[in-house]
């Protein structure tokens, strides 16, 4: 990988996997690991050709991993605490529904690839809650990557990591995703978010203002996206896309298409596909817009476009639930509050508020009260810091 920095984190999640490698393998190992992240807006456009603006989380998945001489990849999941062999010269397509259908994944595609030739054994552990919409299958995927590239000694691009790393989850996990997950979590830059464009894959990294916070609530309705709903909205976006070109011919994506071009052709769309085409289109506006007023340091606008982002993935694009539509409107009651929407692919899961700083521990109690006594439901809540993307975590001490 281009340019690792070296990581210097020693908490107990990195102590885990290494003294489970000393257990299992008796061998030395190395320390890598891979960021989830949160989406502050440019949701469902990814895989329109669109734009996002994810930053990476201090939320990792961890990968303590030694080189083997032979053909197999004996990787161990501290987090259900099973272990799988994957045999590189046998893999057959997933999905399987198992936690191994992302690591086999990577190392399926990267050995189809020539990038690794032998295998190894892994500790794998997530810190990134699961079903949460916050990328605990990419940080998998990713940290999975990295480590097996660096004991091969192979040095790969990161935007090429990133596809593969997509593609394993396309082959392997069945969610047809775009590439936002993947690209953050090797791009993510501490105390930056990232404007990435999606078709061409070139970003733009902004800082984060100081004396703001990212605050996560989580609903704790676990979403799942392979194979349902998520690749519906996908097949949705794409038969939209069928039926403007028959007026728009030089159209690729949604991407390509401006309001005004699908109001005029509006008549011609079925009314499901045509919202499902009218948030994607609105959406890549509200990003463009969100990414000056970051860059100008207008938090207000930013919050504004946050807000509409949600309605227009709730009433749209239909992907948000009654959960996360509660802390939305619970979040904009409350003070130093700038924006909040769901973030990720939605379904349940987690959103995103911009809150000042000082308005943090307020903010907290007011909507753990609120949300626990109309849900009955205790939410978690995360106050998270802008982080880097994947790399080798520093020497371990003996
Ligand atoms: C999931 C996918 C991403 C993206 C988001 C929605 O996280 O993995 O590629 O499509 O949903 O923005």
């Amino acid at each position: 990988m281009e340019k690792t920095k070296p990581l210097d984190n020693v908490g107990p999640s990195v102590q885990l996997v290494v003294q489970q490698f000393q257990q299992r393998f008796d061998d030395p190992c190395r320390v890598f690991r891979a960021p989830g992240r949160v989406n502050l807006i440019g949701e469902h456009t990814d895989y329109n050709d669109g734009f996002v603006m994810p930053a990476a989380i201090d939320f990792y998945a961890y990968v303590a991993a030694g080189a083997r001489p032979d053909h197999k990849i004996r990787v161990h999941s501290v987090d259900f605490d099973e272990t799988v062999d994957v045999e590189l010269e046998s893999l057959a397509l997933g999905p399987t529904g198992h936690w191994s259908d992302y690591p086999r994944g990577v190392a399926a595609l990267l050995f189809a690839r020539g990038a690794i030739t032998t295998g190894a054994n892994l500790v794998l552990k997530g810190e990134v809650p699961i079903g949460a919409g916050l990328s605990s299958s990419a940080a998998i995927e990713v940290a999975t990557a990295v480590s097996l590239l660096a004991l091969a000694g192979t040095g790969l691009g990161r935007r090429e990591i990133a596809s593969i790393c997509q593609r394993a989850e396309h082959e392997f996990a069945g969610t047809k995703c775009g590439i936002m997950d993947q690209f953050i979590s090797c791009f993510g830059e501490a105390n930056h978010a990232l404007f990435l464009d999606c078709r061409s894959l070139e970003f733009d990294t902004l800082p984060f203002p100081s004396g703001v916070r990212i605050v996560i609530c989580n609903s704790m309705v676990k979403h799942e996206l392979a194979g349902g709903e998520y690749n519906l909205r996908r097949q949705d976006c794409e038969a939209g896309v069928q039926l403007l070109q028959h007026h728009l011919t030089d159209i690729r994506a949604l991407r390509d298409v401006t309001a005004a071009q699908l109001q005029r052709f509006s008549a011609e769309i079925p009314e499901r596909i045509l919202r499902r085409c009218r948030h994607v289109v609105s959406e890549n506006a509200r990003t463009l817009e969100a990414a000056s007023a970051l860059r100008s340091g207008d938090l207000s606008r930013f919050g504004e476009l946050m807000f509409a982002s949600h309605d227009s993935l709730r009433d749209d694009y239909e992907v948000s639930c009654p959960e996360l539509d509660l802390l939305v409107e619970l979040a904009r009651e409350c003070d130093g509050v700038f924006g909040a929407r769901m973030t990720g692919g939605g379904f349940g899961g987690c959103t995103v508020n911009l809150v000042k700083a000082e308005a943090v521990g307020q903010f907290q109690t007011r909507l753990c009260h609120q949300y626990q006594t109309e849900t009955g439901i205790q939410p978690a809540i995360y106050v998270c810091v802008a982080s880097d993307g994947a790399g080798e975590v520093g020497p371990q001490p003996a």
